[in-house]
């Protein structure tokens, strides 16, 4: 297949484009570069496509560049491209989560309307679409009820990805990702920055009590999700919206006390609690059924497997920078 990849240098799109190249399609991958965080890291995350054959990276923005090149006899397209970031989408920089998450996205699916080779749109989104859901392990016909201005972002362009669906039959699926970590994960995110304080020797900084809980989902199931949702032979219906969980529901402190085991340490990683942040949820749980249903998907990696290859990932690149 020819496909498309936004953000193929980031964390979750790079991983997929070097899937989808190792399966043997032909891959373009699209990326801003936006200064979230440094160049430097996306630039690594590209260091194997790079050297791939059927691979083609542009840097380009989705939300100025002429699309009609990039989407040229696309067959499936994986938008996994957006300005991420729960804790940072306040104040002035909501703009940023605005253009990213939402024009951009309404930008692909309208140059998408009558893509004549087009079988799937795969959208990455989010967990944070649901706020603190009432009902946990939380199904996707809860009504969503964000709790960051991020969430309202990504849930606003799941609902470009189901009108467009039901207009014009543009053949997406909203993938609602649960906290995904793995190797290349986010700078800004818990399990990285708690790997580099812990090596470092640092106390790592808790936002709130740590009794806090989420549905870590490693991204090589991330990803393995997006490649059975992007698979045109199989059924679903346009404008779906599937969770990916991984089933590794944990708290923060027993996070901290995992990673103080791989380490070493005799105890947990050294924490400061500090004050909540807005826009944090408190627990999040998926109900996969759908996942499994439609997609044959489940996780296959448990969280002290997955935190190991990611703690393996950030030493690495730690040495790398020293
Ligand atoms: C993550 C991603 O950052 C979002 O892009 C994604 O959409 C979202 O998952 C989702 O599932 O929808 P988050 O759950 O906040 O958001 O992921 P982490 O940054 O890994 O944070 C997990 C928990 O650790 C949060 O409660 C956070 O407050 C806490 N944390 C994070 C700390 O206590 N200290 C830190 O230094 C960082």
């Amino acid at each position: 297949m020819r496909c498309l990849v936004t953000g193929a240098a980031g964390f979750v799109g790079s991983h997929l484009a070097e899937a989808l190249a190792d399966a043997g399609h032909d891959v373009t991958g699209v990326d801003a570069f936006t200064p979230y965080y440094p160049r430097a890291a996306k630039d690594a995350n590209l260091v194997r496509l790079r050297d791939a054959s059927h691979v083609r990276l542009v840097e380009a923005d989705l939300v100025t560049t002429d699309l009609a090149p990039l989407l040229d006899g696309v067959e499936a397209v994986f938008h996994c491209a957006a300005q991420p970031g729960v804790r940072a989408s306040w104040g002035e920089r909501f703009a940023e989560y605005e253009t990213a998450n939402v024009l951009a996205t309404q930008r692909l699916l309208e140059a998408l309307v009558g893509a004549p080779g087009l079988r799937r749109f795969v959208y990455s989104s989010s967990s944070s679409v649901y706020g603190d859901a009432a009902a946990r392990p939380t199904r996707e016909d809860a009504v969503p009820r964000p709790h960051s201005p991020y969430g309202v972002t990504k849930l606003a362009a799941e609902h470009l990805c189901g009108l467009y669906a039901r207009n014009f039959g543009v053949p997406t699926v909203s993938l609602r990702y649960f906290t995904v970590y793995g190797p290349r994960q986010r700078p800004d995110m818990a399990f990285h920055r708690f790997c580099r304080a812990a090596l470092a020797g640092d106390a790592v900084t808790v936002h709130g009590d740590g009794h806090q809980t989420r549905d870590f989902t490693f991204v090589a199931d991330a990803v393995a999700a997006n490649l059975a949702a992007g698979d045109p032979e199989r059924e679903v219906d346009p404008g779906t919206v599937v969770n990916v969980g991984g089933g590794a529901i944990t708290s923060v402190r027993d996070v901290l006390a995992i990673l103080g085991d791989q380490l070493g340490l005799g105890g947990p990683v050294p924490a400061t609690y500090g004050p909540t942040v807005d826009g944090d949820v408190r627990h999040t749980s998926a109900d996969i059924t759908r996942a499994r249903d439609l997609l044959g998907w489940s996780p296959r990696t448990g969280l002290a497997d997955g935190l190991a290859a990611e703690l393996a990932w950030v030493r690495a690149t730690v040495d790398r920078e020293a």
